[in-house]
């Protein structure tokens, strides 16, 4: 090999191992909310989650963590949802996500439900990200 290679190699393994601790390094700080982002991709087409966004075949989940159930504006949801009397707490939209055919019989969102754990915790973590702090009327 000649000098030059030689200095071009150098060169660009000097360039590549710094970035390599970076990257796996900046994978793993993935905060939950990040992670829950990204699992909510199985939602997105049924769901928008930006403030004011149109529904979709669901509703719009801007703030919905904390929220009683059923309650955004100009949605038609199922009697089934709407006569569950539930608020989104942790817990709920744990159960929902989880098996929503169970957890609400008869309701309209078709989805067979998310079994992993920490994939529900980090989409209700997104979720509640996404919701104002608590408000003392509904939404
Ligand atoms: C195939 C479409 C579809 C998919 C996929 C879907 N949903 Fe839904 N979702 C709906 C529909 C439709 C409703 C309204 C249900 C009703 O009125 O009975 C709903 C309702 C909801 C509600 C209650 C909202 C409120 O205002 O009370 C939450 C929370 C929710 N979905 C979260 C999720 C999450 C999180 C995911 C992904 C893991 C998801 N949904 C995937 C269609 C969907």
């Amino acid at each position: 090999m000649n000098t030059l290679t030689n200095k071009l190699m150098l060169a660009v393994v000097a360039m590549t191992i710094p970035c390599l601790p970076f990257t796996s390094a900046a994978a793993q700080e993935l905060s939950l909310e990040e992670r829950g982002r990204a699992y909510f991709s199985a939602c997105r087409s049924c769901h928008s989650v930006g403030p004011g966004e149109p529904h979709r075949t669901g509703p719009n989940l801007f703030g919905v963590f904390g929220a009683r159930a059923a309650t955004g504006r100009g949605y038609p949801y199922s009697q089934a949802l709407r006569a569950a009397g539930l608020v989104w707490s942790e817990a709920a939209l744990d159960a929902w996500i989880a098996d929503p055919a169970s957890y609400v019989p008869g309701n309209r969102m078709a989805y067979a439900g998310l079994r992993d754990t920490e994939r529900r915790r980090a989409i209700v973590a997104f979720l509640r990200s996404v919701s104002p702090p608590p408000q003392p009327s509904p939404r």
